[in-house]
């Protein structure tokens, strides 16, 4: 099975971005891992990351038509954007990952505009959280 991880703005930026909060490995380091959990699991994993919003609708819509699941980090734009959440609600199955815990960080960051769209979320696990959710899409239908 196909699934794609999806990664918003500023993720790109991992392993040089607020370290204490986002950690030390790199979005690419974090692809390579995902690609091997995905092979262990038997799924195809593919891994994006983009700082436009327009993009991330259009992969979106990709995974919409072809029904793929996603695991995805909207990153600041869980917090505002209609436009995400709105193509977030056509996927079937979209899992919502944030690798720090937004629930004990500033206010604005307590509320998600995706999660009422999201079959779950995982927050403050680290990067383990995609990998909670590659298990959860592997061992789940
Ligand atoms: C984040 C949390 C967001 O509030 C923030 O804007 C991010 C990353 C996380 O993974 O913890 O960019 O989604």
């Amino acid at each position: 099975m196909k699934v794609l991880v999806l990664n918003g703005v500023n993720l790109g930026r991992l392993g040089k971005r607020q370290p204490e909060v986002y950690g030390a490995t790199t979005h690419e380091q974090l692809a390579q891992r995902l690609v091997l959990l995905g092979a262990e699991l038997g799924l195809d994993v593919e891994v994006r990351q983009t700082d436009s919003e327009a993009e991330l609708v259009g992969w979106l819509h990709e995974a919409a038509d072809a029904k793929t699941p996603v695991v995805l980090n909207p990153a600041a734009w869980t917090h505002y954007s209609i436009a995400l959440a709105d193509a977030v609600v056509q996927v079937p199955r979209v899992l919502e990952v944030h690798i720090s815990n937004v629930h004990a960080r500033e206010d604005f960051r307590r509320h998600s505009v995706i999660t009422p769209c999201a079959e779950g979320v995982i927050a403050g696990l680290g990067l383990g959280g995609y990998e909670l959710a590659l298990r959860h899409l592997a061992t789940s239908s």
